[in-house]
């Protein structure tokens, strides 16, 4: 197989990329990444490095946005399956800088798509993000449950869906939409609650709480979506999918700091209102990408949060 991972030096695109060089050791993988300024540059270089030293993988920094270069290198290496993890994430930074959203996002992925029909990629899997839901109070969300983002990083993954399902009708390429429910483990994102809890505490800096830590997410462990996406390579695809990719258990945040706190010796708090942006609550039916697959064997949270702590540990101090 011949296989694109946008977004290889990000979290999720780095893991799957891992997880692809090892379960498919005959397939060619290239992989693209701009190294934006998000969140460490470092860290996604780090990220790179380790790809790199395998022989089937091949990388090129690449921005979505540059539409003739990317129509080369991707018209040069002629992949079948196109994994488009590249993107703005952040649900808070999109009240900042909403404009590197629909670039990124929206006309990234317009491009993407534009050169896929061109060579005729057969299957493209795009991340979409449980964002798409909004506010909602009708729990456990389903993929059939009606989508109301209520901010523009979430407003660009309903337009990438609505974007698939219209290349899926004027092109023979088949589109899988992965709708993550808060994605963590090792190699994480360093923006997101949990790292940046256990980076803080290592540092004695402040970690502001936002609503008072009256969220509640659907914490979903990277290893369920690496082994969750690798299966679905395998399965046969109507013209377009779209599958919640979450644990179904949702955890409140005071009771994820309480998990935390054991292996922590300190943290500094400060509580804050909520913040414009934010969703309350996430909960995601997991029922279909199940019964799909036959996917059931999901990670404790208590495992999960013992292996990201002790990455966490092992970055800090350099060990990786
Ligand atoms: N991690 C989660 O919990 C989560 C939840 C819902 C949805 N998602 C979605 O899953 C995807 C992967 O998320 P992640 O957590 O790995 O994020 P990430 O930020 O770690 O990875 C994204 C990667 O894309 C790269 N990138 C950004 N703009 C680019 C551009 N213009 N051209 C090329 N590369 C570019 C970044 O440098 C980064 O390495 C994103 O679409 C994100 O919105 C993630």
């Amino acid at each position: 197989m011949r296989i694109l991972v946008t977004g290889c030096a990000g979290f999720i695109g780095f893991s799957l990329t891992s997880k692809l060089l090892r379960n498919f050791p005959k397939s060619k993988i290239f992989g693209i990444d701009n190294f934006d300024k998000y969140y460490s540059p470092e860290l996604k270089r780090r990220r790179k490095n380790i790809l790199i030293k395998n022989k089937n993988f091949f990388f090129k920094k690449i921005d979505l946005n540059d539409q003739k270069i990317l129509e080369k290198f991707i018209t040069k290496f002629k992949p079948e399956i196109i994994f488009n993890l590249a993107a703005q994430a952040g649900v808070r930074y999109s009240l900042v800088n909403p404009r590197k959203y629909v670039n990124t996002n929206i006309n990234g992925f317009f491009n993407l798509c534009e050169v896929a029909k061109k060579i005729r990629v057969k299957k493209i899997f795009y991340a979409s993000s449980s964002s798409v839901y909004g506010e909602s109070s009708l729990f456990p969300l389903k993929e059939t449950y009606s989508i109301k983002p209520k901010n523009i990083y979430g407003l660009s993954k309903k337009i990438n869906e609505e974007m698939a399902e219209i290349y899926s009708i004027n092109s023979k390429i088949k589109f899988i939409g992965l709708r993550f429910f808060t994605v963590y483990g090792p190699w994480g994102r360093p923006d997101m609650m949990i790292q940046k809890y256990i980076f803080n505490s290592f540092k004695n800096k402040k970690f502001e709480l936002f609503n008072y830590g009256n969220h509640t997410r659907d914490f979903t462990y990277i290893e369920d979506v690496t082994n969750i996406l690798v299966k679905l390579i395998k399965k046969k695809i109507s013209k377009h999918e779209i599958f919640n990719i979450c644990s179904s258990k949702p955890i409140h945040l005071k009771n994820v700091i309480g998990k935390l706190n054991k292996y922590l010796k300190r943290s500094r708090i400060v509580n804050k209102p909520l913040q414009k942006a934010d969703i309350k609550k996430t909960h995601g039916s997991n029922k279909k990408i199940t019964k799909y697959l036959k996917y059931n064997n999901f990670y404790s949270f208590d495992y999960g949060i013992k292996k990201t702590f002790d990455w966490c540990k092992n970055y800090f101090k350099k060990k990786l």
